[in-house]
């Protein structure tokens, strides 16, 4: 049997810790889907498809293997259905302290509610447990250098997008 699991998110965008995260769940399962979904209480700076494109070259910039990733993104619907749809019998979810659990934990109880599908929680690397998207947002567009969190891929595009706005 294949092993596939989603690790779903807004990546907006993906930093170091997510790409740390994605990197061991590839030793993990056979084939991971990374679904990049669409979250309406967040205001993005960036399109899907540009946090999308932004993670392939993260991967590529940092030699992850890309055999077993595919690359999608939910716009709307349940993130377990995707899951099942797909196959998938995990959902793989990064926690970096007490509070990621408390947020999550609901929601691994609801999808398994509604699709049987397993919340898998992967702790955080040491050092990037206070890595956030926004964080790298606001440091970014203060003028601070971000190239600690993120990939020079994900910096480049940050500096276009603030420097064209
Ligand atoms: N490294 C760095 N940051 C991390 C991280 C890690 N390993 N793990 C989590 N984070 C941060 C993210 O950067 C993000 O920071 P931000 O709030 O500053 O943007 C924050 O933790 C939240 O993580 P994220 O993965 O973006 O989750 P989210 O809360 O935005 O999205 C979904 C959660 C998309 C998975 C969830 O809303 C969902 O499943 N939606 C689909 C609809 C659905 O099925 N709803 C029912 C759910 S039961």
């Amino acid at each position: 049997m294949k092993h596939i699991a989603v690790y779903p998110g807004s990546f907006d965008p993906a930093t170091l810790g997510h790409l740390g995260i994605l990197k061991r769940a590839t030793k993990l399962f056979d084939e991971v889907h990374v679904l990049v979904v669409h979250n309406p209480s967040k205001k993005p700076m960036f399109s899907s498809a540009e946090r999308l494109n932004m993670i392939k070259q993260s991967v590529r910039e940092l030699g992850i293997d890309i055999s077993p990733l595919r690359f999608s993104t939910l716009e709307s619907g349940l993130l377990a259905e995707y899951a099942d749809i797909h196959g998938a019998h995990a959902l793989i979810k990064g926690f970096r302290t007490v509070g990621d659990i408390e947020y999550e934990l609901p929601m691994s109880q609801v999808n398994n509610d509604l699709s049987g599908v397993e919340t898998i929680f992967m702790a955080s690397e040491p050092g990037l447990g206070y890595v956030s998207s926004s964080l790298v947002k606001e440091v970014s567009s203060l003028g601070g250098d971000i190239s600690k969190y993120v990939t020079k891929a994900v910096a480049e595009k940050m500096r276009e997008k603030l420097d064209a706005d």
